[in-house]
């Protein structure tokens, strides 16, 4: 299979069209098999997916450790195509608790050193603090990394969940590749003001959330029991009634994906692909059966008529419930 690639902005590498986003491997949505783990990210390198993106937090290091071993054990050719995507800067307690997020140069340097170490790689294709820290100017942490950049240690900068003004700061003061932000069917804040400036600059898109964490997946059920430390038990969109008024929009689209002979996933996916060449979704999936699925939206053409049709079963604002608990949404500039 001949992967299709995308540019990460004007100034970042080309990088698949999609790229695999680790994080569920580690944290967040409960329980993960580590082998199907490894197996997943093999395959994944294996169809052509170079861009994996992870953070330093997700699973306190486990996630930069998991990517490390699959890389050493994958083919060397696999291995050189490979563009980590590492965010930083979330501070964590021994409990899994989160408490706010470190931007300070002196940081940045330290957690850099401890994510190459964990990696086991000489350089970080793409480094970026995950939050804002409120307490220091983005233009400080950007030009920790910038200096990181100079040395050799990381290759592009990335930006995370920051608005437009953010990132326009953060572009004069070093050449930004992408700002990664969820974009999905249901999440489509970014496109008034956010998107727009990114263009303007020449940035690029990560697209996470993009299946909104499963729950448009058409996979996801009511039913579904979700355990202890899994996002989705304190998500207002998977909550009650806001939970079954989103799968009721799952089932509108069911019938359009039905209709073209695709999954649900694959539209949605497929959707997000068709929003613009700079925009690089990531796909969630930590099984072979999901990235294969997930793979699969890249055949999916969709239709003026397609899209039309998507957008009336799902139009801008319909979800109910916002993207992350209120104290979360709290660190969020977008
Ligand atoms: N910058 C940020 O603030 C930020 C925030 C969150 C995530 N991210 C990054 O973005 C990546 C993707 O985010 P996400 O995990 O929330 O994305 P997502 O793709 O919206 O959700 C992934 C979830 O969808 C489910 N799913 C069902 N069918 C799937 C399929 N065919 N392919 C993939 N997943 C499928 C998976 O379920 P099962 O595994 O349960 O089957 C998984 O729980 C993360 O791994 C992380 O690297 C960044």
């Amino acid at each position: 299979m001949t992967m299709r690639t995308r540019p990460l902005g004007t100034t970042g590498p080309q990088v698949s069209a999609l790229g695999l986003g680790c994080m569920g491997m580690s944290a967040l949505y409960g329980e993960a098999d580590r082998a199907e783990s490894i197996a997943t990210l093999h395959a994944a390198l294996e169809a052509g997916v170079t861009l994996l993106d992870t953070g330093d937090f997700y699973g306190m290091g486990h996630n930069e450790l998991l990517i490390g071993e699959a890389l050493r054990a994958a083919p060397a050719v696999r291995r050189e195509q490979a563009l980590v995507s590492v965010k930083f800067g979330a501070l964590r307690d021994p409990d899994g608790g989160w408490s706010g997020y470190d931007g300070r140069p002196a940081a940045v340097k330290n957690f850099a050193a401890y994510s190459l170490q964990r990696l086991g790689v000489d350089h970080i294709d793409v480094y970026r603090i995950a939050r804002l820290d409120p307490d220091v100017p983005i233009e400080e942490t950007v030009g920790a990394i910038a200096e990181l950049v100079e040395k050799g240690h990381v290759r592009h900068i990335g930006l995370s969940e920051v608005g437009a003004e953010t990132v326009r700061r953060a572009a004069a003061t070093a050449p930004i590749s992408d700002l990664q932000i969820e974009y999905s069917l249901i999440s489509r804040g970014i496109e008034d003001e956010i998107l727009p400036t990114t263009r303007e600059l020449g940035i690029g898109i990560t697209a996470y959330g993009v299946l909104s964490r499963g729950l448009i997946s058409g996979h996801f059920t009511a039913d579904r029991q979700l355990g202890a430390g899994d996002f989705r038990a304190m998500s207002p969109r998977f909550q009650g009634e806001n939970l079954q008024h989103n799968l009721n929009l799952v089932e509108a689209l069911r019938k359009i994906a039905e209709q073209k002979g695709v999954s649900v996933a694959q539209t949605a996916i497929a959707w997000v692909l068709s929003r613009g060449e700079d925009i690089v979704p990531l796909i969630g999936a930590r099984s072979r059966d999901r990235l294969t699925e997930a793979l699969g939206a890249l055949d999916v053409t969709l239709a003026a008529a397609d899209l039309a049709a998507i957008e009336e079963a799902v139009p801008p604002g319909a979800a109910a419930g916002d993207r992350y608990p209120a104290a979360q949404m709290a660190h969020l500039e977008s």
